[in-house]
């Protein structure tokens, strides 16, 4: 017994010591100078997990920080009068908090699909990649003459990357207009996948009920994949930890590389697991906004189109004439369009697509009020090469293509822990968005 008692306290205080804490911090660079130290540090320091990097003066940075490191940088933020607030504190109290939250969720909320009462899928939480799996095929089935689903690949950890095909079959035809809307790409935003499963719920169930749902089924064929990044998105399920609740990349095999040595230590191996998928399409592949250090956030692997996923998208977008593209992140509020590798550079259609997104935000607005702001990448966040967004464009030559960073906006405090009261709200109010983009698809030629 007395035994027992021991082993507890020596296992709590040795949990103690390992568990890492992280807090975020929220800076306020309020010169440009300020701005430009900010992306120095990030630039420099591979390590950091910036959830919202320096960008334009008076804008908001927030930055993830363990103890250590929590205490190097509001020391140099100090020194640089640099205005900082902790956001959070804790990040794993967060994470175990809305955890429990989600037991004794908001029936109101609750939005299930039906048909002869053969599926119920809780569309207002987030779900396993077993769950998802499951509601797709449970719709093929339930709506075979809507519903379609294929693997489009298979990630490093075997599991298949699953696409949705809805359009109605019985209207064949050659030139259907086709939507491209995938979800998930970067593993801990879990929003976006879920609002990719509202789109599939919002199309299929109200096919009957919505004329105009009705028009999108008939003409078009809609392409949707709501988690990209299977194994990052497991992987950033598997525990409450930051750094695996909060991982980002995709789960592709460790990398090493030698880091610079002192006058007294040897070189020493750095090794890290991950490719940051959004860095490794073939636009401008390993330029500004990426790097080439497997153990940072925006690792862009070792060539475009090294990872498994983002091959599956080129290889379908090669085979499937797509004319609208859609791919949904999370957060800070923005639409964007080409191109987001490098400031003020735009595709020749600039007035369309930026009237398009305008029009699309604006619908977006109407729901609840919610603000976005519109304009490239680079414009309105950072500039960053080897985007998918950029990529559909610059050489899938699709005509429409978008990237949403979906809610929360700056000023509120969960970021990526964005709390399942707020899936469904997000996903209404962005389909508003997607149907304004896809009636303009619906206008071309
Ligand atoms: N948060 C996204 C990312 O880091 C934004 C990318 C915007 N696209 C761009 N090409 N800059 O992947
Ligand atoms: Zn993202």
């Amino acid at each position: 017994m007395k035994s027992l008692f021991f082993l507890v306290i020596i296992h709590s205080l040795y949990g103690n010591i390992q568990a890492k804490k992280f807090s975020v911090l929220r800076i306020s660079p309020s010169t440009r100078a300020d701005v430009e130290f900010l992306q120095e540090i990030r630039t420099k320091d591979h390590d950091l997990d910036f959830w919202k990097g320096p960008t334009e003066v008076n804008r908001e940075v927030h930055l993830m920080v363990d103890e250590a490191q929590k205490a190097y940088i509001e020391r140099t933020l100090e020194r640089h009068n640099i205005n900082h607030t902790i956001m959070i504190p804790d990040v794993e109290r967060v994470i175990v908090e809305q955890k429990k939250k989600r037991a004794k969720l908001n029936s109101e909320l609750r939005l299930r699909d039906w048909r002869d009462g053969k599926i119920n899928f809780n569309l207002a939480q987030y779900h396993s990649f077993a769950d998802v799996i499951n509601y797709l095929n449970a719709l093929a089935v339930t709506y075979p003459e809507l519903v379609s689903v294929q693997p489009i690949g298979t990630t490093h950890e075997g599991r298949q990357i699953p696409l949705i095909k809805v359009t109605n079959k019985r209207l064949q035809s050659g030139n259907k207009k086709a939507v491209w809307v995938d979800g998930g790409i970067h593993a801990r935003e879990w929003v976006s996948p879920s609002t990719v499963l509202y789109f599939i719920h919002t199309l299929i169930t109200q096919y009957d009920k919505d004329p105009k749902i009705r028009q999108y089924v008939d003409s078009m064929d809609w392409y949707l994949v709501p988690l990209l990044n299977p194994d990052g998105y497991e992987y950033s399920r598997s525990s409450t930890n930051p750094e695996i609740r909060l991982w980002r990349k995709n789960r592709s095999p460790t990398k090493c590389i030698q880091v610079a040595s002192g006058p007294f230590t040897p070189p020493q191996q750095q090794c890290c697991q991950g490719v940051d998928l959004n860095r490794n399409f073939d636009w401008f592949f390993g330029q500004v906004g990426s790097s080439t250090d497997p153990c940072s956030e925006i690792y862009q692997g070792g060539f475009a189109f090294s990872e498994p996923e983002t091959r599956a998208v080129r290889d379908f977008l090669a085979q499937h004439r797509i004319t609208t593209f859609i791919t949904l992140h999370s957060y800070s509020q923005i639409l964007m369009y080409p191109f987001g590798h490098q400031v003020r550079t735009y595709s020749n259609d600039l007035n369309d697509l930026h009237a398009t997104a305008t029009n699309a935000a604006n619908a977006l607005r109407s729901m609840y009020g919610t603000q976005y702001r519109v304009g490239t990448g680079a414009d309105t966040l950072y500039p960053a090469s080897g985007g998918s967004e950029d990529w559909a464009k610059g050489k899938a030559h699709v005509k429409y293509s978008y990237l949403f960073e979906l809610r929360p906006e700056e000023q509120v405090w969960d970021g990526f822990l964005l709390a399942e009261n707020q899936i469904l709200p997000t996903a209404r109010e962005t389909w508003e968005a997607v149907k304004v983009i896809a009636d303009q698809s619906l206008r071309l030629q």
